[in-house]
This record gives C-alpha cells, sequence and structure tokens, in this order.
C-alpha cells in the first residue's frame, strides 16, 4: 500500500481557537443556524484538517471547535483502521481542483477577471491566492453568514499571531447578503459593483444541489446567458440523483449528466471530472481499492452497486466556459 498519508498519530492537530469572543460566535452558529449554514463552517473544518495539502490558514477560524474536533476525531479512526478512504478527502481534493481551474481560469484572462464566489460560505481564496491580485472577489451568501464572516474577522484581528493572514490578496473583496433563492439576487450582484462586460470566473462550490430545481436552473441559465456578453468559465460540482439521498432534506438539484446540460443552456465547451480522475486525484488516495476509483470504473448511468446495491453517489466536477461569437458543441451520448 502506498501511505502518502500521515498515519493517525502524525495527522495534523486542529489549533485551538483564538478568543472568548470568538468562542461565542461559534456558539451563535451552533446554537442559532440552520445545518444548510452550518455547512460552510463543515467545509471549512475539512480544509483546516487537510492543512497538509490545502493551505488556508484561516480555516480554523471560521470553522469552529464543534467541526474540528468531531473531523478529526474520524479522520484518526479512519487512519488507525486503515479505512480506504479517509473523511474529508472529497473536500480536499474539491478545494484543490478548484484552485488550480481557478488559476488557470484567471490566467486565461491575462490576470485580471471577476471572480463570483455564490455560497461562498466561509471561503478564504481572497485572502490567499496570489492569482487573484489582480481580480475583483465578489463573495454571496445569506445574510447570516456574511455577517459572522466579517465580525469573526473582527474578532480575530484582537487575537491573531499573524495579522498578515487578514490582509486582502485579491485587488478587492465585496460581500453580497442574499438568498440565491430569490429572484433578485444577480440585481443584487450588479449593484454591488458586477459589470456584465468583464471577463468572469463563476464559482459554484458546494452550492447548487441546496437549491430547488427551478432556483438551480435559473442560476446556471443567468450565468450561461453571460456567456454572450463576455468571457465567461463556471466551474462547479454537481451531485448525481444518487447524492442527493444522503441528505433529503437539504439536497434537491442534481444532474446525472451535467456534461450535456450545460451546453443546452449556452456553455460552448464543458469539460467533467470525478473524484478520482488524474486531474482530481492529487494523491490523496492512498488505497486504489477506494470507493471513487470503484465508481469511476462503473458506467455513469449505474444507479447501484453491482457487488452490493448501495447508491452510486457521485460529486462531479464541472469546467464549462463559453464566451461571445463561439458555437456551442454537444457531447455525444456514448
Ligand atoms: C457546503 S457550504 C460551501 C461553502 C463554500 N463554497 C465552501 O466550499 O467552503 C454551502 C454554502 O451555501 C450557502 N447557501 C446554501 N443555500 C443558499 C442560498 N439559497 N442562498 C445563499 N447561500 C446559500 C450556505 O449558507 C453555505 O455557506
Amino acid at each position: 500500500m502506498n501511505d502518502t498519508l500521515p498515519d493517525h498519530h502524525n495527522w495534523p492537530k486542529p489549533g485551538m481557537l483564538y478568543s472568548e469572543a470568538v468562542r461565542e460566535l461559534h456558539a451563535t452558529i451552533e446554537n442559532d443556524w440552520d445545518s444548510v449554514k452550518q455547512s460552510a463552517c463543515q467545509t471549512a473544518a475539512g480544509r483546516a484538517l487537510w492543512k497538509h495539502v490545502v493551505h488556508d490558514p484561516l480555516a480554523e477560524l471560521f470553522a469552529g471547535e464543534k467541526y474540528l474536533i468531531s473531523l478529526y476525531e474520524k479522520i484518526k479512526k479512519d487512519r488507525l483502521n486503515n479505512a480506504r478512504e479517509v473523511s474529508g478527502v472529497i473536500l480536499a481534493v474539491r478545494t484543490l481542483w478548484f484552485e488550480s481551474k481557478l488559476e488557470a481560469a484567471v490566467k486565461s484572462f491575462g490576470g485580471a477577471a471577476q471572480v463570483v464566489l455564490l455560497g461562498a460560505g466561509m471561503d478564504t481564496r481572497a485572502y490567499r491566492l496570489e492569482c487573484l491580485k489582480e481580480s475583483d472577489v465578489y463573495e454571496m451568501d445569506f445574510p447570516e453568514v456574511m455577517q459572522m464572516k466579517d465580525t469573526l474577522l473582527q474578532a480575530a484581528i484582537e487575537s491573531i499571531t499573524e495579522p498578515s493572514q487578514l490582509s486582502l490578496t485579491a485587488k478587492s473583496l465585496t460581500r453580497i447578503a442574499a438568498d440565491m433563492k430569490d429572484e433578485d439576487w444577480f440585481k443584487k450582484l450588479l449593484e454591488s459593483g458586477f459589470i456584465p462586460e468583464k471577463n468572469t470566473v463563476w464559482i459554484l462550490e458546494g452550492i447548487i444541489y441546496y437549491l430547488p430545481h427551478s432556483q438551480a436552473m435559473g442560476v446556471l441559465k443567468t450565468i450561461a446567458d453571460s456567456c454572450r456578453i463576455t468571457q465567461t468559465v463556471l466551474l462547479a460540482d454537481f451531485m448525481n440523483k444518487q447524492s442527493t439521498t444522503l441528505s433529503t432534506t437539504n439536497f434537491h438539484f442534481y444532474s446525472d449528466w451535467p456534461d450535456h446540460l450545460l451546453p443546452t443552456l449556452g456553455f460552448s465547451d464543458v469539460n467533467l471530472s470525478q473524484i478520482g480522475d488524474p486531474d482530481a486525484d492529487y494523491g490523496l488516495f492512498h488505497d486504489p481499492h477506494n470507493l471513487f476509483n470503484k465508481l469511476r470504473g462503473l458506467p455513469r448511468s449505474t444507479q447501484n452497486h453491482p457487488d452490493d446495491g448501495t447508491p452510486c453517489c457521485r460529486l462531479y466536477l464541472v469546467q464549462a466556459s463559453g464566451s461571445p461569437n463561439q458555437t456551442v458543441t454537444r457531447p455525444d451520448s456514448s
């Protein structure tokens, strides 16, 4: 076995949280937020606990102790039991995939773009990615989440040991409070300074499946429409239908074939990867017989594992792009 991951003794421990003020803010999150909003802290915990591969020094601050400790315990158990997939690995792969594609997209635009993160949660890329230094970043999430992010940052200023972590790397950062189920989300983006004519990278990371079908399609259509105005790149993860059974209350939108859907909306170029594909592996799967490799070996139309009948839950990482005057090519259905 190729043991590229730290063992259960050596997995990097989460650092403990900064101050009483930060702890109190996280108590509010735990007591007052629903599970959809709390998912913002869970993904931050994933980035914090995979810090040997994901560089996100603010992730612990935004995750909070509850999620850090519970994920750390799961990871230690997985490593001790030699589990084929270590908890949080999907998040680590997803983060690295989005970052490499974002960097490439911004570079293809000559180093300057607008970057819109929908369902931004506790994302900190505007503080840490050098590739964004000429770019204007827009983050959108529920009002409570955007407000809490500001408040946590303020509270951290007093206690953080390396204040440079709190300075912006991006050219600018604008936070927009909006519920994307409401039709006015795009109007709010425009009112916040977003310029439709400027080259734009849209990041929909861990968000689209939380939306009901019609709203999710509306969001994708709005982004696709921008391909007619300017150079546009969409980076998004999609659940297949079986994945939405993991939370019947929170997950709604799915697509088994996003690479077929997106061209019908107006994107000209669509690439789809699955976790474990060569561009979505990052050497993080220590066991070749992991679930993701097993899934990749099955046709995408397979709904249940032939071995044990369990649902084939897939997460698709999708890059789509378009620009004025480009023709739309549709992938064949093979
Ligand atoms: C799983 S988290 C992902 C956060 C971030 N993109 C990341 O990868 O760390 C999902 C985020 O989507 C946000 N979200 C879900 N539904 C939303 C809606 N209708 N409007 C705005 N934000 C929403 C949640 O508040 C949460 O921050």
